[in-house]
């Protein structure tokens, strides 16, 4: 009996997860730049560190009402100001852990140069990450932004939804505010328990996701493939170095068959590995006639 009590309350705590709480999300390493033209690689965090990602779109009202509010969750949990830099108590030393945060723009239609002046706009003082082909967006999925997304320190999903609980629904914004989800599930991780919750739906508008019978956004050098060379390749491929040069347009159109249809035979470099997904997109662009792309989705220089 004993045994069976056991058991069922494992299966529980199993089936009560969120689906991918197990999943490692952060194996790939790939590397996006903010709107002050700073790269980010995501696998490059210390060990213990708690990550929130937030979706965020230019165009959507909700969105844009929630960078203050992000604003001041960067200054509470990321940058506190000098002024809060006091002794620490014995309690807040066994918080080792930091926290991280960073918005995403995943969205095939605004190019880099829109979603820089955007953000630098409207102030944002936390690092938007440009998500130029949607990698970050098709591995976590959110269905509306804003969303937000909380790692805790191994790397495992813990909460997802909502920011706070501002809005009931569109159009419709509470008297106010009585929980506020991404803060309740950030402290809890500093205290090391799991967040009160670990999904909320989140309020905001909806994710377009290409439908299956509908034509993609063309994959261009300017917005695709010269991140892609520039975190993944140029190391080794430029000038005067064994490998080809990779560092230009010129010399990158005039590769592409190459780069789709050969594998590279430097040596293995595990930082550098493309994802999958990005070895997709150079095929793509080779066999697509090598669209350059609008000049406002240039990377910035290295
Ligand atoms: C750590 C260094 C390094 C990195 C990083 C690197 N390469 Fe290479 N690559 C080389 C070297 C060295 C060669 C061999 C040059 C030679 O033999 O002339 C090579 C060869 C190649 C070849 C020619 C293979 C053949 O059989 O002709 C291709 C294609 C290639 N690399 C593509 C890439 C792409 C695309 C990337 C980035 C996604 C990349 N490489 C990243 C070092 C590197």
């Amino acid at each position: 009996m004993a045994f069976c009590l056991v058991c069922t309350t494992m299966l529980l705590a199993c089936c009560a997860a969120p689906e991918n709480a197990k999943a490692p999300i952060f194996q790939t390493n790939y590397t996006l730049f903010d709107q002050n033209a700073l790269p980010h690689n995501l696998a490059n965090t210390q060990p213990g560190t708690i990550r929130v990602f937030v979706f965020l779109s230019t165009q959507c009202p909700i969105a844009n009402a929630n960078i203050p509010t992000l604003n001041s969750f960067n200054q509470q949990f990321v940058n506190p100001p000098p002024e809060t830099n006091h002794k620490k108590t014995p309690e807040e030393n066994t918080h080792t852990q930091k926290v991280q945060l960073f918005a995403v723009i995943a969205d095939p239609y605004i190019t880099r140069k829109e979603s820089a002046d955007h953000y630098r706009e409207f102030k944002a003082s936390f690092p938007v990450l440009f998500d130029s082909s949607c990698q970050l967006r098709d591995l976590l999925k959110p269905t509306h932004v804003p969303e937000a997304f909380v790692f805790d320190p191994q790397g495992r999903l813990a909460y997802r939804g909502a920011i706070d609980n501002a809005w009931a629904e569109v159009g419709k914004r509470r008297p106010a505010i009585t929980r506020h989800y991404l803060v309740e599930a950030v402290t809890s991780l500093l205290n090391n328990q799991p967040p009160p919750i670990d999904k909320s739906q989140p309020v905001g508008c909806p994710v377009e996701y290409p439908a299956a019978n509908q034509t993609p956004a063309p994959i261009t050098y300017r917005r695709d493939i010269a991140p892609i060379l520039q975190t993944r390749c140029t190391l080794c491929h430029q000038p005067a170095a064994t490998a080809f040069p990779l560092n230009s347009i010129t010399q990158a159109t005039a590769n592409a068959n190459r780069m789709a249809t050969t594998p590279c035979k430097g040596p293995p470099h595990p930082a550098r590995q493309p994802t999958p997904r990005e070895t997709e997109l150079l095929k793509i662009w080779a066999n697509s006639a090598t669209p350059q792309g609008d000049t406002a989705d240039w990377p910035p220089a290295p």
